[in-house]
Protein backbone atom coordinates (compact mmCIF):
# COMPACT_ATOMS: atom_id res chain seq x y z
CA UNK A 1 0.00 0.00 0.00
CA UNK A 2 1.57 3.69 -0.72
CA UNK A 3 2.17 6.38 1.77
CA UNK A 4 -1.07 8.42 1.36
CA UNK A 5 -0.88 12.29 2.77
CA UNK A 6 -3.38 12.32 6.10
CA UNK A 7 -5.24 15.89 7.09
CA UNK A 8 -6.43 15.33 10.59
CA UNK A 9 -9.11 18.24 11.34
CA UNK A 10 -9.13 19.60 14.95
CA UNK A 11 -9.99 23.47 14.60
CA UNK A 12 -13.47 22.95 16.02
CA UNK A 13 -14.62 24.65 18.93
CA UNK A 14 -16.63 21.62 19.96
CA UNK A 15 -19.64 23.67 21.21
CA UNK A 16 -21.47 20.57 22.43
CA UNK A 17 -18.41 19.91 25.34
CA UNK A 18 -18.32 22.88 27.56
CA UNK A 19 -15.06 23.27 28.75
CA UNK A 20 -11.98 25.48 28.06
CA UNK A 21 -10.33 22.67 27.31
CA UNK A 22 -9.94 22.27 22.70
CA UNK A 23 -11.76 19.60 22.09
CA UNK A 24 -9.14 17.50 20.55
CA UNK A 25 -7.32 17.97 23.75
CA UNK A 26 -9.91 15.80 25.71
CA UNK A 27 -8.98 12.70 27.17
CA UNK A 28 -9.22 9.25 26.59
CA UNK A 29 -7.55 6.93 28.82
CA UNK A 30 -4.93 9.99 29.54
CA UNK A 31 -4.26 10.24 25.88
CA UNK A 32 -5.70 13.14 24.13
CA UNK A 33 -8.14 12.44 21.48
CA UNK A 34 -5.99 13.95 18.78
CA UNK A 35 -3.10 11.70 19.77
CA UNK A 36 -5.14 8.95 19.70
CA UNK A 37 -5.84 9.74 15.88
CA UNK A 38 -2.08 10.91 15.19
CA UNK A 39 -1.14 7.48 16.49
CA UNK A 40 -3.98 5.49 14.55
CA UNK A 41 -2.34 7.59 11.33
CA UNK A 42 1.02 7.56 11.73
CA UNK A 43 2.68 4.37 10.07
CA UNK A 44 0.13 4.55 7.24
CA UNK A 45 1.10 8.68 6.11
CA UNK A 46 3.76 9.77 4.28
CA UNK A 47 3.07 13.30 6.24
CA UNK A 48 0.36 14.32 8.52
CA UNK A 49 -0.92 17.96 8.10
CA UNK A 50 -2.81 18.75 11.22
CA UNK A 51 -5.66 21.82 10.83
CA UNK A 52 -6.04 23.82 14.38
CA UNK A 53 -7.99 26.64 15.53
CA UNK A 54 -9.71 26.83 18.11
CA UNK A 55 -7.13 27.13 20.95
CA UNK A 56 -4.67 26.45 18.36
CA UNK A 57 -1.60 27.54 20.78
CA UNK A 58 -2.43 24.79 23.41
CA UNK A 59 -3.03 21.87 20.28
CA UNK A 60 0.23 23.09 18.42
CA UNK A 61 2.29 22.89 21.50
CA UNK A 62 0.36 19.46 22.59
CA UNK A 63 1.45 18.00 19.08
CA UNK A 64 4.75 19.26 19.38
CA UNK A 65 5.65 18.00 22.76
CA UNK A 66 3.97 14.32 21.62
CA UNK A 67 5.06 14.17 18.31
CA UNK A 68 8.00 16.53 17.56
CA UNK A 69 8.94 19.12 15.33
CA UNK A 70 8.12 17.95 12.24
CA UNK A 71 4.56 17.44 13.25
CA UNK A 72 4.28 20.82 14.77
CA UNK A 73 5.65 22.43 11.75
CA UNK A 74 2.80 20.70 9.52
CA UNK A 75 0.55 22.09 11.44
CA UNK A 76 -2.32 24.57 9.47
CA UNK A 77 -4.28 27.52 10.83
CA UNK A 78 -8.33 27.55 10.47
CA UNK A 79 -8.44 31.64 11.38
CA UNK A 80 -12.07 31.17 11.59
CA UNK A 81 -13.66 28.01 11.72
CA UNK A 82 -16.12 28.24 8.90
CA UNK A 83 -16.68 24.35 8.03
CA UNK A 84 -14.72 20.97 7.78
CA UNK A 85 -14.96 21.80 3.71
CA UNK A 86 -12.94 25.33 4.21
CA UNK A 87 -10.51 22.99 7.24
CA UNK A 88 -9.35 20.87 4.47
CA UNK A 89 -9.22 23.78 1.83
CA UNK A 90 -6.82 25.55 4.25
CA UNK A 91 -4.60 22.62 4.17
CA UNK A 92 -4.24 21.70 0.61
CA UNK A 93 -3.41 25.64 0.60
CA UNK A 94 -0.98 25.49 3.09
CA UNK A 95 0.83 21.87 1.54
CA UNK A 96 0.70 23.56 -2.00
CA UNK A 97 2.70 26.31 0.06
CA UNK A 98 5.15 24.50 1.73
CA UNK A 99 6.09 22.16 -1.17
CA UNK A 100 5.91 24.90 -3.33
CA UNK A 101 3.71 23.61 -6.34
CA UNK A 102 0.52 24.53 -7.51
CA UNK A 103 -1.37 21.57 -7.44
CA UNK A 104 -0.47 18.02 -5.94
CA UNK A 105 1.26 15.27 -7.91
CA UNK A 106 -1.00 13.29 -9.83
CA UNK A 107 -2.31 10.42 -8.40
CA UNK A 108 -1.67 11.46 -4.69
CA UNK A 109 -4.09 10.42 -2.16
CA UNK A 110 -5.26 12.47 1.05
CA UNK A 111 -6.59 10.78 3.78
CA UNK A 112 -8.83 12.78 5.76
CA UNK A 113 -9.89 12.11 9.57
CA UNK A 114 -11.77 13.92 11.95
CA UNK A 115 -9.98 14.28 15.51
CA UNK A 116 -13.05 13.50 17.31
CA UNK A 117 -12.73 9.73 16.12
CA UNK A 118 -10.51 8.33 19.48
CA UNK A 119 -11.51 5.05 18.43
CA UNK A 120 -9.96 4.43 15.35
CA UNK A 121 -6.97 2.13 14.75
CA UNK A 122 -3.91 1.98 11.95
CA UNK A 123 -5.81 -1.90 11.65
CA UNK A 124 -8.92 -0.37 10.64
CA UNK A 125 -7.91 1.97 8.40
CA UNK A 126 -5.54 0.02 6.73
CA UNK A 127 -8.33 -2.32 5.80
CA UNK A 128 -10.27 0.86 4.38
CA UNK A 129 -7.55 1.99 2.11
CA UNK A 130 -6.88 -0.97 0.73
CA UNK A 131 -10.76 -1.21 -0.08
CA UNK A 132 -10.64 2.53 -1.18
CA UNK A 133 -7.69 3.04 -2.51
CA UNK A 134 -8.47 2.86 -6.31
CA UNK A 135 -11.76 4.99 -6.02
CA UNK A 136 -11.58 8.38 -6.46
CA UNK A 137 -13.56 9.09 -3.31
CA UNK A 138 -14.93 6.62 -0.05
CA UNK A 139 -15.20 7.38 2.92
CA UNK A 140 -16.30 5.09 5.82
CA UNK A 141 -19.97 4.83 7.11
CA UNK A 142 -21.45 3.12 9.86
CA UNK A 143 -24.93 2.10 11.02
CA UNK A 144 -26.33 3.08 13.97
CA UNK A 145 -30.01 2.62 15.56
CA UNK A 146 -29.76 6.21 16.66
CA UNK A 147 -28.09 7.99 14.05
CA UNK A 148 -28.04 11.47 16.53
CA UNK A 149 -26.17 14.32 14.76
CA UNK A 150 -23.99 12.10 12.23
CA UNK A 151 -24.32 13.20 8.51
CA UNK A 152 -26.62 10.52 6.90
CA UNK A 153 -25.68 8.87 3.85
CA UNK A 154 -28.09 8.99 1.40
CA UNK A 155 -28.65 5.67 -0.78
CA UNK A 156 -31.03 6.15 -3.76
CA UNK A 157 -31.68 4.83 -7.42
CA UNK A 158 -28.04 5.09 -9.39
CA UNK A 159 -29.85 8.06 -11.67
CA UNK A 160 -32.03 9.54 -8.73
CA UNK A 161 -30.90 12.95 -7.58
CA UNK A 162 -31.23 14.02 -3.91
CA UNK A 163 -31.70 17.97 -5.12
CA UNK A 164 -34.70 16.95 -7.31
CA UNK A 165 -36.46 14.83 -5.04
CA UNK A 166 -39.66 16.03 -3.25
CA UNK A 167 -39.29 16.77 -0.05
CA UNK A 168 -40.50 15.10 2.38
CA UNK A 169 -40.26 11.65 0.42
CA UNK A 170 -38.41 8.69 1.71
CA UNK A 171 -37.23 6.76 -0.96
CA UNK A 172 -33.76 6.12 0.29
CA UNK A 173 -32.11 2.86 0.76
CA UNK A 174 -30.09 0.93 2.99
CA UNK A 175 -26.85 0.08 3.18
CA UNK A 176 -25.26 -1.58 0.88
CA UNK A 177 -28.11 -1.14 -1.53
CA UNK A 178 -28.80 1.42 -4.26
CA UNK A 179 -26.39 4.09 -5.28
CA UNK A 180 -24.72 6.62 -2.48
CA UNK A 181 -25.74 10.07 -3.63
CA UNK A 182 -24.37 11.96 -1.15
CA UNK A 183 -24.46 12.81 2.74
CA UNK A 184 -26.96 14.99 4.45
CA UNK A 185 -26.33 16.75 7.48
CA UNK A 186 -28.67 15.99 10.68
CA UNK A 187 -30.28 19.52 10.78
CA UNK A 188 -30.36 19.51 6.92
CA UNK A 189 -31.58 15.80 7.03
CA UNK A 190 -34.53 16.82 9.92
CA UNK A 191 -35.87 19.96 8.14
CA UNK A 192 -35.97 18.45 4.58
CA UNK A 193 -37.25 15.22 5.04
CA UNK A 194 -38.93 15.37 8.68
CA UNK A 195 -40.62 12.57 8.51
CA UNK A 196 -38.06 9.90 7.58
CA UNK A 197 -34.52 8.42 9.16
CA UNK A 198 -31.63 6.87 7.29
CA UNK A 199 -29.37 4.67 9.76
CA UNK A 200 -26.42 4.90 7.78
CA UNK A 201 -24.09 7.60 8.68
CA UNK A 202 -20.86 9.23 8.23
CA UNK A 203 -18.03 8.39 10.31
CA UNK A 204 -15.78 11.41 9.08
CA UNK A 205 -13.28 9.36 7.62
CA UNK A 206 -12.55 9.87 3.86
CA UNK A 207 -9.79 9.04 1.31
CA UNK A 208 -9.61 11.21 -1.99
CA UNK A 209 -7.70 11.48 -5.09
CA UNK A 210 -6.29 14.84 -4.50
CA UNK A 211 -7.00 15.65 -7.93
CA UNK A 212 -10.83 15.32 -7.53
CA UNK A 213 -10.28 17.34 -3.78
CA UNK A 214 -9.13 20.44 -5.70
CA UNK A 215 -11.35 20.77 -8.26
CA UNK A 216 -14.52 19.81 -6.26
CA UNK A 217 -13.55 21.88 -3.17
CA UNK A 218 -13.98 25.02 -4.30
CA UNK A 219 -17.72 24.95 -5.47
CA UNK A 220 -18.93 24.03 -1.90
CA UNK A 221 -20.95 26.10 -0.87
CA UNK A 222 -22.60 27.64 2.87
CA UNK A 223 -26.25 26.91 1.77
CA UNK A 224 -27.17 24.95 4.42
CA UNK A 225 -28.71 24.99 8.36
CA UNK A 226 -25.61 25.61 10.01
CA UNK A 227 -24.21 28.33 7.18
CA UNK A 228 -20.88 26.08 7.21
CA UNK A 229 -18.63 24.81 4.10
CA UNK A 230 -19.48 20.85 4.32
CA UNK A 231 -17.06 19.09 3.26
CA UNK A 232 -19.50 16.00 3.23
CA UNK A 233 -21.45 18.42 -0.06
CA UNK A 234 -18.51 17.21 -1.99
CA UNK A 235 -20.19 13.41 -2.40
CA UNK A 236 -23.28 14.92 -3.94
CA UNK A 237 -20.83 17.46 -6.36
CA UNK A 238 -18.55 14.03 -6.94
CA UNK A 239 -21.71 12.81 -8.04
CA UNK A 240 -22.96 15.20 -10.25
CA UNK A 241 -19.48 15.25 -11.72
CA UNK A 242 -19.70 11.38 -12.91
CA UNK A 243 -17.28 10.21 -9.96
CA UNK A 244 -17.20 6.56 -8.43
CA UNK A 245 -18.14 7.02 -4.88
CA UNK A 246 -18.75 4.86 -2.52
CA UNK A 247 -19.10 4.33 1.32
CA UNK A 248 -17.44 1.82 3.11
CA UNK A 249 -18.67 -0.20 5.98
CA UNK A 250 -16.58 -2.54 8.06
CA UNK A 251 -18.94 -3.63 10.75
CA UNK A 252 -16.95 -2.46 13.57
CA UNK A 253 -19.32 0.79 14.34
CA UNK A 254 -17.54 1.40 17.79
CA UNK A 255 -14.38 2.15 16.53
CA UNK A 256 -15.56 5.23 14.30
CA UNK A 257 -17.95 6.74 17.25
CA UNK A 258 -17.27 10.41 16.92
CA UNK A 259 -17.46 12.28 20.42
CA UNK A 260 -18.93 15.88 20.85
CA UNK A 261 -20.16 15.96 24.15
CA UNK A 262 -19.31 14.46 27.12
CA UNK A 263 -21.32 11.92 27.03
CA UNK A 264 -19.88 10.62 23.72
CA UNK A 265 -16.42 10.81 25.53
CA UNK A 266 -17.46 8.39 28.87
CA UNK A 267 -18.88 6.00 26.02
CA UNK A 268 -16.02 6.34 24.19
CA UNK A 269 -13.54 5.91 27.83
CA UNK A 270 -15.59 2.72 28.43
CA UNK A 271 -15.08 1.11 25.16
CA UNK A 272 -11.57 1.35 24.82
CA UNK A 273 -11.16 0.91 28.90
CA UNK A 274 -12.96 -2.50 28.05
CA UNK A 275 -10.64 -3.57 25.06
CA UNK A 276 -7.72 -2.49 26.68
CA UNK A 277 -8.03 -4.95 29.95
CA UNK A 278 -9.61 -7.68 28.18
CA UNK A 279 -6.80 -7.47 25.64
CA UNK A 280 -4.00 -7.83 28.38
CA UNK A 281 -5.75 -10.52 30.75
CA UNK A 282 -6.05 -12.70 27.02
CA UNK A 283 -2.38 -11.75 27.47
CA UNK A 284 -1.81 -13.17 31.04
CA UNK A 285 -1.76 -10.05 33.12
CA UNK A 286 -3.99 -10.82 36.35
CA UNK A 287 -6.32 -8.26 36.83
CA UNK A 288 -8.65 -7.87 39.62
CA UNK A 289 -12.07 -5.65 39.44
CA UNK A 290 -11.07 -5.33 35.57
CA UNK A 291 -13.61 -2.83 35.20
CA UNK A 292 -12.23 -0.05 37.51
CA UNK A 293 -8.94 -0.71 35.53
CA UNK A 294 -7.51 2.07 33.16
CA UNK A 295 -4.91 1.31 30.51
CA UNK A 296 -3.01 3.36 28.33
CA UNK A 297 -3.56 1.34 24.80
CA UNK A 298 0.43 3.11 24.28
CA UNK A 299 0.77 1.58 27.60
CA UNK A 300 2.91 -2.35 27.94
CA UNK A 301 2.24 -5.39 30.62
CA UNK A 302 4.23 -7.79 30.39
CA UNK A 303 2.15 -11.10 31.34
CA UNK A 304 2.34 -12.60 34.67
CA UNK A 305 1.39 -8.55 36.07
CA UNK A 306 -1.23 -8.54 38.94
CA UNK A 307 -3.12 -5.24 39.44
CA UNK A 308 -5.75 -4.44 41.72
CA UNK A 309 -8.19 -2.02 40.74
CA UNK A 310 -9.05 0.75 40.83
CA UNK A 311 -6.39 2.04 39.18
CA UNK A 312 -4.68 4.21 36.34
CA UNK A 313 -2.11 3.49 34.12
CA UNK A 314 -1.45 6.29 31.23
CA UNK A 315 1.28 7.04 28.75
CA UNK A 316 3.92 5.21 27.63
CA UNK A 317 4.32 2.82 31.07
CA UNK A 318 6.17 -0.55 31.10
CA UNK A 319 5.32 -3.02 33.57
CA UNK A 320 7.52 -6.13 33.91
CA UNK A 321 6.61 -9.48 34.69
CA UNK A 322 6.13 -10.59 38.60
CA UNK A 323 5.03 -6.98 39.19
CA UNK A 324 2.19 -6.34 41.73
CA UNK A 325 0.36 -3.25 41.84
CA UNK A 326 -2.12 -2.66 44.31
CA UNK A 327 -5.27 -0.58 44.08
CA UNK A 328 -5.45 2.82 44.16
CA UNK A 329 -2.07 3.65 42.10
CA UNK A 330 -1.77 6.34 39.23
CA UNK A 331 1.07 5.41 36.98
CA UNK A 332 2.36 8.06 34.23
CA UNK A 333 5.16 7.20 31.84
CA UNK A 334 6.92 5.03 34.15
CA UNK A 335 8.71 2.13 33.83
CA UNK A 336 8.81 -0.77 36.47
CA UNK A 337 10.91 -3.64 36.32
CA UNK A 338 10.72 -7.19 37.60
CA UNK A 339 9.39 -8.24 41.00
CA UNK A 340 8.10 -5.18 41.81
CA UNK A 341 5.31 -4.67 44.82
CA UNK A 342 3.62 -1.31 44.62
CA UNK A 343 1.50 -1.04 47.20
CA UNK A 344 -1.68 1.11 47.19
CA UNK A 345 -2.48 4.65 46.88
CA UNK A 346 0.82 5.31 44.82
CA UNK A 347 1.45 8.45 41.92
CA UNK A 348 4.23 8.09 39.71
CA UNK A 349 5.22 10.23 36.45
CA UNK A 350 7.91 9.63 34.45
CA UNK A 351 9.71 7.60 37.06
CA UNK A 352 12.25 4.15 36.18
CA UNK A 353 12.35 1.84 38.68
CA UNK A 354 14.77 -1.47 38.53
CA UNK A 355 13.67 -5.17 39.50
CA UNK A 356 12.32 -5.87 43.09
CA UNK A 357 11.68 -2.66 44.61
CA UNK A 358 9.06 -2.09 47.47
CA UNK A 359 7.09 0.89 46.89
CA UNK A 360 4.22 2.46 49.19
CA UNK A 361 1.49 3.05 50.02
CA UNK A 362 1.31 6.34 49.41
CA UNK A 363 4.89 7.08 47.55
CA UNK A 364 5.12 10.02 45.15
CA UNK A 365 7.90 9.41 42.46
CA UNK A 366 8.60 12.62 40.61
CA UNK A 367 9.09 12.71 36.79
CA UNK A 368 13.35 11.97 36.62
CA UNK A 369 13.27 9.62 39.47
CA UNK A 370 15.43 6.44 38.97
CA UNK A 371 15.24 3.41 42.03
CA UNK A 372 17.85 0.95 41.55
CA UNK A 373 17.01 -2.72 42.30
CA UNK A 374 16.11 -3.31 45.70
CA UNK A 375 14.77 -0.34 46.72
CA UNK A 376 12.27 0.54 49.49
CA UNK A 377 10.29 3.45 49.35
CA UNK A 378 7.61 3.44 52.31
CA UNK A 379 4.29 5.85 53.22
CA UNK A 380 4.41 9.32 52.31
CA UNK A 381 7.97 9.70 50.41
CA UNK A 382 8.16 12.35 47.66
CA UNK A 383 11.41 11.58 45.42
CA UNK A 384 11.94 14.15 42.57
CA UNK A 385 14.48 14.12 39.86
CA UNK A 386 16.74 11.87 41.87
CA UNK A 387 19.37 8.93 41.57
CA UNK A 388 18.72 6.34 44.49
CA UNK A 389 20.89 3.19 44.45
CA UNK A 390 20.73 -0.33 45.14
CA UNK A 391 19.29 -1.78 48.22
CA UNK A 392 18.36 2.03 49.86
CA UNK A 393 15.55 2.52 52.02
CA UNK A 394 13.88 5.73 52.74
CA UNK A 395 10.67 4.25 54.52
CA UNK A 396 8.88 7.23 56.35
CA UNK A 397 7.55 10.70 55.33
CA UNK A 398 10.93 11.88 53.69
CA UNK A 399 11.30 14.48 50.56
CA UNK A 400 14.37 13.81 48.62
CA UNK A 401 14.88 16.36 45.46
CA UNK A 402 17.70 16.62 42.96
CA UNK A 403 19.84 14.17 44.85
CA UNK A 404 22.32 11.52 44.51
CA UNK A 405 21.57 8.58 47.04
CA UNK A 406 24.31 5.91 46.98
CA UNK A 407 23.62 2.07 47.78
CA UNK A 408 22.58 0.72 50.52
CA UNK A 409 21.85 3.99 52.00
CA UNK A 410 18.90 4.23 55.24
CA UNK A 411 17.32 7.51 55.03
CA UNK A 412 16.04 7.74 58.47
CA UNK A 413 11.67 9.09 58.95
CA UNK A 414 10.84 12.96 58.36
CA UNK A 415 14.78 13.56 56.34
CA UNK A 416 14.31 16.35 54.25
CA UNK A 417 16.66 17.93 50.98
CA UNK A 418 16.28 21.38 51.19
CA UNK A 419 16.98 21.64 47.52
CA UNK A 420 15.46 25.21 46.54
CA UNK A 421 17.06 28.47 47.96
CA UNK A 422 13.93 30.59 47.07
CA UNK A 423 15.59 30.94 42.97
CA UNK A 424 18.49 27.86 42.53
CA UNK A 425 17.65 24.10 42.75
CA UNK A 426 21.10 22.49 44.36
CA UNK A 427 22.00 18.96 44.42
CA UNK A 428 22.19 16.69 47.31
CA UNK A 429 24.52 13.49 47.29
CA UNK A 430 24.64 11.06 49.63
CA UNK A 431 27.38 8.26 49.65
CA UNK A 432 26.95 4.92 49.73
CA UNK A 433 26.36 3.03 53.12
CA UNK A 434 25.20 6.49 54.70
CA UNK A 435 22.39 6.51 57.56
CA UNK A 436 20.83 9.56 58.14
CA UNK A 437 18.91 10.01 61.65
CA UNK A 438 15.26 10.85 61.63
CA UNK A 439 13.93 14.58 61.07
CA UNK A 440 17.02 16.15 59.34
CA UNK A 441 17.52 18.39 57.24
CA UNK A 442 19.93 18.56 54.31
CA UNK A 443 20.97 22.38 52.59
CA UNK A 444 21.80 21.52 49.06
CA UNK A 445 24.43 21.43 47.79
CA UNK A 446 25.95 19.25 50.19
CA UNK A 447 27.43 16.21 50.03
CA UNK A 448 27.44 13.18 52.64
CA UNK A 449 30.78 10.78 52.78
CA UNK A 450 30.69 7.21 52.20
CA UNK A 451 29.66 5.30 55.68
CA UNK A 452 28.73 8.58 57.04
CA UNK A 453 26.10 8.99 60.14
CA UNK A 454 24.15 11.72 60.61
CA UNK A 455 22.62 12.16 64.89
CA UNK A 456 19.08 12.30 64.45
CA UNK A 457 17.50 16.19 64.11
CA UNK A 458 20.53 17.91 62.78
CA UNK A 459 20.73 20.47 59.92
CA UNK A 460 23.69 19.73 57.95
CA UNK A 461 24.71 23.11 56.14
CA UNK A 462 28.11 21.07 55.08
CA UNK A 463 29.66 18.04 53.78
CA UNK A 464 30.27 15.79 55.94
CA UNK A 465 33.49 13.16 55.66
CA UNK A 466 33.78 9.62 54.94
CA UNK A 467 33.20 7.60 57.70
CA UNK A 468 32.31 10.20 60.38
CA UNK A 469 29.89 11.31 62.35
CA UNK A 470 27.78 14.49 62.22
CA UNK A 471 25.48 15.65 64.53
CA UNK A 472 23.89 19.33 63.92
CA UNK A 473 21.31 20.53 66.56
CA UNK A 474 21.10 22.41 69.89
CA UNK A 475 22.95 20.37 72.70
CA UNK A 476 20.08 19.08 75.44
CA UNK A 477 19.85 21.42 78.44
CA UNK A 478 18.61 20.24 81.75
CA UNK A 479 17.00 23.37 83.94
CA UNK A 480 14.85 24.00 86.92
CA UNK A 481 11.39 23.54 86.10
CA UNK A 482 9.71 27.21 87.02
CA UNK A 483 6.08 26.49 87.31
CA UNK A 484 4.47 29.95 86.20
CA UNK A 485 1.72 31.60 88.65
CA UNK A 486 2.79 29.63 91.89
CA UNK A 487 3.68 31.57 94.99
CA UNK A 488 7.06 30.16 96.13
CA UNK A 489 6.11 31.79 99.74
CA UNK A 490 3.74 29.39 100.36
C1 LIG B 1 -19.01 15.59 11.00
C2 LIG B 1 -19.57 15.36 9.59
C3 LIG B 1 -20.70 14.33 9.70
C4 LIG B 1 -20.19 13.05 10.33
C5 LIG B 1 -19.51 13.31 11.69
C6 LIG B 1 -18.79 12.05 12.13
C7 LIG B 1 -19.27 17.44 8.38
C8 LIG B 1 -19.96 18.66 7.85
N1 LIG B 1 -20.06 16.58 9.05
O1 LIG B 1 -20.05 16.14 11.76
O2 LIG B 1 -21.21 14.04 8.41
O3 LIG B 1 -21.26 12.14 10.50
O4 LIG B 1 -18.54 14.36 11.55
O5 LIG B 1 -18.29 12.17 13.41
O6 LIG B 1 -18.10 17.26 8.16
N2 LIG B 1 -13.46 21.06 12.26
C9 LIG B 1 -12.48 21.90 11.79
N3 LIG B 1 -12.84 23.12 11.28
C10 LIG B 1 -14.11 23.54 11.22
C11 LIG B 1 -15.12 22.68 11.70
C12 LIG B 1 -14.76 21.43 12.22
O7 LIG B 1 -11.30 21.56 11.80
O8 LIG B 1 -14.35 24.67 10.74
C13 LIG B 1 -13.08 19.75 12.81
C14 LIG B 1 -13.53 19.53 14.25
O9 LIG B 1 -12.53 19.95 15.17
C15 LIG B 1 -13.77 18.02 14.31
C16 LIG B 1 -14.11 17.65 12.87
O10 LIG B 1 -13.72 18.74 12.06
O11 LIG B 1 -12.63 17.31 14.71
C17 LIG B 1 -15.60 17.40 12.69
O12 LIG B 1 -16.32 18.55 13.09
P1 LIG B 1 -17.65 18.47 13.97
O13 LIG B 1 -18.14 19.83 14.18
O14 LIG B 1 -17.44 17.61 15.14
O15 LIG B 1 -18.59 17.73 12.93
P2 LIG B 1 -19.86 16.84 13.19
O16 LIG B 1 -21.03 17.71 13.41
O17 LIG B 1 -19.56 15.82 14.21
CA1 LIG C 1 -17.92 15.45 15.55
Amino acid sequence: MSKISTIILAAGKGTRMPSSRPKALQTVLGEAMISHVYHAVKQLSANIWTVIGHGADEVSAHINKAFGEKAFEHCVLQDKQLGTGHAVQCALQKINEILNIKNLPQGTKILVVNADTPLINEDILREFIEKANNIPLAFMSLTLEDPAAYGRVVRMDFDANVNSMPLGSCNFYDANTGSVQGIIEAKDFKKKFPDCEIHEVNAGIYLFDSELLEKLLPQISTANESGEYYLTDIIALAKENSYKIEAISLGSSSLLLGVNNPLDLHLAEKFMQEEETKKHMKAGVIIHAPESVRISPLATIKPGVELFGPCEIYGQSYIDKDTIIESHCYINNTHISEACTIRSFCHFEDAIIANSALIGPYARLRPKTVLADNVRIGNFVEIKKSTVGKGSKINHLSYIGDSLVGSDVNIGAGCITCNYDGKNKHQTIIGDNAFLGSDSSFVAPVKIGKNALIGAGSVITHDVPDDSLAIARQKQSILKKVVIGSDSKK
